[in-house]
């Protein structure tokens, strides 16, 4: 395929004349891709509705993880398809995309299954989603997920400034893609590839129009983040804390930097040492650690155990005390006991999180775990994320109760709920709205809580922040 020639155009000449929906489903890198997708189809005339009956071209950005995933993206085509066609009866054509894991696992698959899908474009290759555009328009439904030699980041559409304030102060850039962890349990091996890490140039590029546009706070996404190991321009090699450094460094404007999602064998010193020496890295950090039993850990193929992971977390606090870790845990993996399950409670009090993702357990087809004997019972799955979960959440409650009369910072993103109110996050991720006006978003600014609800801190500016 031939690069675009008009890259730093935004839209076509005629400006928007068709409408795209764009539907995505699962995790920050999704979220992503749905942003870099419209930007690409913006360039083709597409302007984004948030009303699927007015679609032109409706994108379902799927995610795999879940269990029953593709089933549900199935039961949401059958209902796109009455769409269509009610569509179809007034005159106006439709055209269905199926992006994301789903389309990459499952393929031509969809299209044989529910034939009102024009499309099937896997993460890899969405730059080269206008071109398929195109050959759907001769029918027969087009797929598309290869591994393509290219990178499909060399090819992505940049968005215009005012697109890329539209969408706020915080911004993500995927820095990395695809895992060769191969924990036992995870389809992301098998259908975002093996690990990538995007070269520190083109991610620069991508940051320095971000920055010029007034993001505050990037957040650096890869599935396996803190494994990132891009080139620079001379063709040493950098980490993950070099790169957040070096964004910093040439963008003083960037305010805040996060990471996600990290593996614990990743967390390098340097990077355990820019939370103590980079101000900008946010105190908050996702962390999986799944289990807590050293068995379990080991089915998993986790590459890492309990007392590891505790080792870890002293060092990683130790740098920086104010530190908050969040985490994802899977209950009822294949064989796993009461008593083992209990080591997981256990390691969920001595840590002690700010919040978590907890899951239970579902075969993933092709992963090694869905074929281990020993499957537990629906009822035993949840009977165990339910304990899991009280105690998850009033680790979170106490963590956001101890916020009570304390004074920290947060960057404003948006008007709150209420009329004079605005709201953003704190250093931890925590959303907290304040009466304030709306000429402090952007801003990174002082205050104190003063109530702590069960979803977000309410807080008051302090004196000096006031007058600004
Ligand atoms: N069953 C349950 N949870 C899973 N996750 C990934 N695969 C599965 C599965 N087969 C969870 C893990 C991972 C998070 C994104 O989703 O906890 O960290
Ligand atoms: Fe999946 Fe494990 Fe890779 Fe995370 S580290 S994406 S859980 S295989």
């Amino acid at each position: 395929m031939q690069p675009p020639t008009d890259r730093d155009q935004d839209q076509t000449s005629a400006g928007p004349t068709k409408k795209v929906f764009v539907k995505s489903y699962g995790c920050q890198m999704n979220v992503y891709d749905a942003t870099r997708m419209s930007d690409v189809l913006a360039k083709e005339g597409y302007a984004e509705t948030a009303s699927v009956e007015d679609a032109d071209l409706i994108v379902l950005n799927t995610c795999h993880i879940r269990e029953h995933a593709s089933e549900k993206v199935f039961s949401e085509l059958g209902k796109l398809r009455i769409l269509k066609q009610e569509r179809k009866a007034s005159g106006k054509d439709t055209k269905i995309a199926v992006a994301g894991c789903v389309a990459q696992a499952e393929g031509a698959e969809i299209i044989r299954r529910q034939s009102a899908v024009d499309l099937v474009v896997g993460p890899q290759s969405y730059h080269r989603f206008p071109e398929l555009l195109r050959r759907a328009d001769n029918g027969g439904g087009v797929v598309d997920t290869d591994f393509p030699v290219e990178d499909k980041f060399d090819f992505l559409a940049e968005p215009a400034p005012e697109r890329i304030r539209a969408r706020g102060v915080t911004a993500f850039v995927t820095v990395q893609e695809g895992c060769d962890k191969f924990c036992t349990f995870c389809v992301v091996p098998y259908t975002r590839g093996a690990e990538v890490s995007r070269p520190v140039a083109q991610i620069m590029k991508e940051v320095e129009r971000l920055a010029a546009s007034g993001v505050r706070e990037i957040s650096l996404l890869g599935q396996n983040v803190n494994a990132y190991h891009g080139e620079a321009p001379d063709g040493s090699i950098w980490s993950l804390a070099k790169l957040a450094e070096h964004i910093v460094t040439v963008h003083p404007n960037i305010a805040r930097i996060r990471y996600t999602t990290s593996h614990p064998r990743d967390m390098s010193d340097d990077l355990i040492a820019a939370h103590r020496d980079l101000p900008q890295f946010m105190p908050f950090l996702h962390l999986p650690v799944q289990s807590g039993s050293d068995r379990i850990l080991a089915e998993m193929n986790r590459k890492h155990t309990a007392a590891d992971y505790l080792r870890l977390v002293e060092r990683i606090r130790k740098a920086r005390p104010d530190l908050a870790l969040s985490s994802d845990f899977i209950v009822g993996f294949p064989g796993e006991t009461e008593a083992e399950f209990r080591e997981t409670l256990k390691l969920i009090e001595e840590v002690t999180f700010a919040s978590s993702f907890f899951f239970k357990y579902s075969a993933r087809p092709g992963t090694p775990a869905s074929v281990l004997d020993e499957q537990l019972s629906e009822e035993v799955k949840v009977e165990r994320l339910a304990r899991l979960q009280e105690l998850v959440d009033s680790q979170r409650h106490s963590f956001n109760r101890a916020m009570l009369g304390r004074e920290t910072e947060v960057l404003f993103e948006k008007p709150g709920r209420h009329p004079g109110q605005i709201g953003g996050k704190s250093p931890w991720l925590q959303a907290v709205h304040v009466d304030g006006p709306t000429s402090l978003i952007g801003e990174v600014a002082k205050l104190r809580i003063i109530e702590v609800g069960s979803n977000s801190l309410r807080g008051e500016l302090l004196e000096s922040e006031v007058s600004r």
